[in-house]
């Protein structure tokens, strides 16, 4: 077999086989088909796309380029839950300890945060002491205790994956169905949950801009998820401004934190008991959604989720009584209002541009190599739809240097579009998908 055939094939619009799949995926991680060749294969799958057939075999060839997790030590139902990515994304910190406190395993893998978007384990570092650095015997036998941990991507998962995308991430391949969905379920199907649930992001703050896109790739997603024999179901949900209020790693950790204490509500708790929800009917735990979402509240007017956080945090090493005083929590010097420029309505905020602002903070990593501050970020005191007089303030800065402070502060102005009429913001969740 050549790789220049299977680039001239695909550049042609043929399909591939499950063959040529297998024998791309395997030389291009054993190192001998080039950066080169690969590159021109991903975009000519972004120009041509792929069938279903297609989409399934470059996807369990890549689950099964490197280790596979075997969860099967742990008793019950192993729930795994997946964000295609946003600004203020602390969905998982909510979701996990009350899919936990209501009975499901979670034995999660997450990620770092790059660029705009943040990452799991930099907000859960804001506990100190805490480490996702344990040892696979140690994260079996915690979820098997307590119900859940989460912890880093182990290094061996799905390695095809960790050099496509740093290649695809700088050859303008990443916004393709075929390369997102094989990218995405290689890594849940190896992290090796029986149920998945995934948020599929839509609008000016993720990689699909519209709703026909994201329900394309949502379909896909369950599709193979399916295929692959796991309960797969995804919402589409709005990411035309930030999730919740706040960016940036503390202060997000905080928020979640105000949720699970049953002291906050909004579009963050009504998306973590969706996909709640969406997860204890899957594992037949709960017989509707309505009956599902009951469960969940329960967990957060009992105090048993915010437990579930509290018994993570200890069993990885960090001090539990973060979680209970979040005031204790890392907080930055300086904080600095972000004033309204007219009286008026809401009508748009450019996530991205927000997500940007809290990582020149230091929030965010521009490089891998990056270290973050965790104390920094911004809160987001209207969101779309809300009305401000002029002068009164939309947001605030939380810094550790006032420069950086003022240039965030612009930044963030320049993100916020305003309305003399009265906006509606769009609706949280766009769609389900079974
Ligand atoms: N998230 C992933 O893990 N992969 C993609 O390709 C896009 C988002």
């Amino acid at each position: 077999m050549l790789m220049t055939d299977i680039i001239c094939k695909k550049r042609d619009g043929e399909a591939l086989t499950k063959e040529e799949i297998g024998f791309f995926v395997k030389g291009y991680v054993s190192g001998e088909i080039p950066d080169y060749q690969a590159s021109a294969l991903c975009m000519a799958i972004y120009f041509r796309g792929m069938n279903d057939d297609e989409i399934l075999d470059l996807t369990l060839a890549m689950m099964n380029s490197g280790e596979t997790v075997d969860l099967s030590g742990i008793e019950g139902i192993k729930a795994d839950k997946h964000s295609t990515g946003g600004v203020g994304d602390k969905t998982s910190l909510v979701l996990c300890p009350m899919a936990a406190a209501a009975g499901l395993k979670i034995a999660k893998m997450s990620g770092r945060g790059l660029g705009h978007t943040g990452g799991t384990i930099d907000k859960l570092e804001s506990f100190p002491g805490f480490t996702v650095e344990i040892s696979e015997e140690r994260f079996l036998e915690n979820v098997n205790r307590i119900g859940i941990s989460i912890i880093g991507q182990s290094k061996n998962l799905v390695p095809a994956d960790k050099k496509l995308y740093a290649l695809r991430d700088v050859t303008g391949t990443v916004p393709s169905v075929p390369l997102i969905v094989s990218s995405i379920m290689s890594k849940k199907l190896a992290s090796g949950g029986d149920i998945i649930v995934l948020d599929v992001k839509c609008g000016s703050g993720s990689f699909m801009k519209t709703k026909e896109e994201a329900e394309a790739l949502a379909k896909q997603l369950v599709r193979v998820g399916k295929a692959a024999g796991k309960k797969t179901a995804a919402v589409i949900t709005d990411m035309d401004e930030p999730l919740g209020n706040a960016v940036g790693n503390a202060l997000e950790v905080k928020e979640a934190i105000a949720v699970l204490k049953g002291e906050k509500k909004g579009d963050l708790y009504e998306l973590c008991m969706t996909l709640g929800s969406l997860m204890l009917v899957s594992a037949e735990k709960a017989a509707s959604l309505e009956d599902a979402r009951k469960m969940l509240e329960k967990t957060i007017s009992d105090g048993s989720a915010l437990e579930k956080l509290a018994l993570m945090v200890e069993a990885q090493g960090g001090d539990s009584r973060y979680v209970y005083d979040e005031s204790m929590l890392p907080a930055a010097k300086y904080t600095l209002e972000v004033l309204a420029p007219m009286s008026g309505y809401v009508k748009h905020i450019e996530a991205d541009d927000i997500g940007l602002a809290s990582m020149h903070l230091g929030g965010g990593r521009a490089t891998k190599e990056d270290t973050i501050d965790l104390s920094v970020g911004i809160i987001i005191n209207r969101k779309v739809g809300d009305y401000a007089a002029k002068g009164e303030s939309i947001a605030t800065i939380h810094a550790d240097d006032m420069n950086r402070a003022r240039a965030a502060a612009e930044a963030v102005l320049r993100a916020y579009e305003f309305s003399e009429e009265k906006t509606e913001r769009e609706p949280l969740i766009k769609e389900i998908i079974q």
